[in-house]
């Protein structure tokens, strides 16, 4: 007999309130790592990463400009460069009060829009990086912020602003626990990190501020030298999953003190560009840029610098294939553009998610990640429901186009009721299988005009026995 409704509404409100309370997580590894990361970040795929700050003043070599310019090894040329162009008591914070983009130029509904057209499903927005500005008001920052110096705003609260505007977009924070030059932090390096002034006053007060005030969907540290101890992130990652105001939806990266990062956390990011190639059991990250040198806008960049849309697709395909997301670097610049040349990029991987979307969002790895014959195919899997049955299927994606009108695959085995159709096209494709041989799919004569897409064609096969 059914419940009363509000019994049964009761009842259903009781379970799940106990069921979210059973699982506190503890501060220590073990108990954070068996948090389920929440689904909408595997299902997402695609995130953008935003590096603007000071950096992006200078804007010239690397966004490390500060590092290479007065760091333990200056870069000759970051160190000629200043000699050439700026005066000799020119100081780095001199360069914050010219990060002032002008509104009328500057728009955060522009970048949104361009992020939403790229179809990616987040954003990582650098709110500070190694050398201490944040991008918000902070209260641990004084007169090193954007709105006490330079833009006069508070850029994490107008993009994460923006951003939301979008229903397909979530808004995440970046952020460096270290700062390189921060004479608390460096105190607590010359202590062997006996001392914890610097995240005491600065890293974790920050972190809670961040988290509290506008309430990321990712919160993405960086790091360098010191134990995770030092920094207390467990403590932190208990409270984030446990009590925060995003326990339910955030994710959280990897890299939260010495030998943390690739082991524990939520996705695993291990080193910039991780793209292994191979399949990995644990959701990871491949963080990386189209400027092939940098994170910050460079005016020195060369069009050979900057990865090809066919790049992009290959490096994305690989990673997904292997159970990765791809977080795709672009640098604005000082004056808050984005570059034609990474809006370009962008918008094509918006255009050719148009038509390959089905086998990107929501897939998930394969048995086969590449073909066993063909090493220009990666492979997704995705199985839906339709009404009365389950129905499995793999994504062949080709990353160049056959020089026959036959594309031979070694990994998949047909069935009787295997179906072979091109993501875009219309109609089924003639294919033949055997065992020993492979899958042989016809490929139509397809007009130069008819054609799907332009880059990185997707093969859906349905119902086959493998
Ligand atoms: C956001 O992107 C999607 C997918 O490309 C598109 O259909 C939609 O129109 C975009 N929304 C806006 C407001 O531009
Ligand atoms: C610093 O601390 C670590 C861990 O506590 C210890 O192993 C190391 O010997 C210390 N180094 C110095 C120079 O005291
Ligand atoms: C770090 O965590 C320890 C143990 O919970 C706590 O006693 C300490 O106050 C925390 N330190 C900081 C800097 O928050
Ligand atoms: C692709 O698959 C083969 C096995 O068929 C494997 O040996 C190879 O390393 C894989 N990776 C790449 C990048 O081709």
């Amino acid at each position: 007999m059914p419940l009363p409704f509000t019994l049964e509404v009761f009842v259903t409100f009781v379970f799940c309130v106990l069921c979210v309370q059973s699982k506190r997580y503890e501060p220590n590894w073990d108990s954070l790592d068996s948090r389920p990361l929440p689904s909408w970040y595997d299902e997402g795929k695609i995130g953008i990463f935003i590096h603007w700050g000071v950096f992006s003043v200078p804007s010239f070599n690397s966004e490390w400009f500060w590092w290479q310019w007065k760091g333990s090894a200056p870069r000759k040329q970051v160190v000629d460069f200043m000699k050439k162009n700026y005066p000799p008591d020119w100081t780095y914070a001199d360069f914050a009060k010219e990060f002032n983009p002008p509104a009328g130029i500057y728009n955060p509904m522009h970048w949104a829009e361009i992020f939403n057209a790229s179809g990616a499903r987040y954003i990582v927005h650098v709110t500070k990086h190694h050398e201490g500005f944040t991008s918000w008001p902070s209260k641990h920052s004084f007169n090193w912020n954007s709105m006490d110096v330079g833009p006069g705003r508070d850029l994490v609260g107008d993009l994460a602003k923006a951003v939301r505007q979008f229903p397909n977009l979530r808004y995440g924070i970046y952020h460096s626990l270290f700062e390189w030059f921060n004479p608390l932090y460096l105190n607590d390096v010359k202590n062997n990190f006996t001392t914890t002034d610097f995240v005491s006053g600065k890293t974790l007060p920050e972190l809670y501020e961040l988290v509290n005030t506008y309430h990321p969907d990712v919160v993405w540290s960086d790091g360098s030298k010191g134990p995770d101890t030092y920094w207390n992130s467990t403590q932190f990652l208990a409270w984030l999953y446990n009590d925060s105001p995003v326990k339910d939806f955030v994710v959280t990266n990897d890299r939260w003190g010495n030998g943390i990062a690739c082991h524990h956390g939520g996705f695993l990011t291990c080193h910039d560009r991780y793209n292994p190639g191979v399949l990995q059991k644990r959701k990871f990250e491949n963080a990386m840029t189209l400027d092939t040198r940098s994170w910050g806008y460079r005016r020195d960049m060369k069009l050979k610098q900057i990865l090809s849309i066919e790049e992009v697709l290959e490096t994305l395909v690989i990673t997904i294939s292997c159970n990765g997301n791809i977080l795709i670097n672009v640098g604005p610049t000082k004056d808050g553009t984005i570059d034609p040349v990474f809006e370009e990029r962008l918008r094509q991987l918006g255009s050719w998610l148009g038509v390959t979307g089905e086998a990107v969002y929501g897939s998930r790895p394969w048995t086969y990640q590449n073909d066993t014959h063909n090493s220009d195919v990666w492979y997704t899997m995705k199985s839906m429901e339709t009404d009365s049955k389950s129905e499995m299927s793999v994504y062949a994606f080709l990353l160049k186009w056959p020089d026959s009108d036959i594309l031979k695959l070694g990994a998949p085995q047909a069935s009787s009721s295997t179906v072979v159709t091109l993501l875009g096209y219309s109609g089924q494709l003639d294919y033949d299988y055997s065992p020993g041989y492979g899958l042989v799919i016809q490929i139509p004569p397809i007009p130069f005009n008819k054609m799907p897409c332009e880059w990185v064609w997707v093969f859906k096969l349905t119902n086959i026995a493998n």
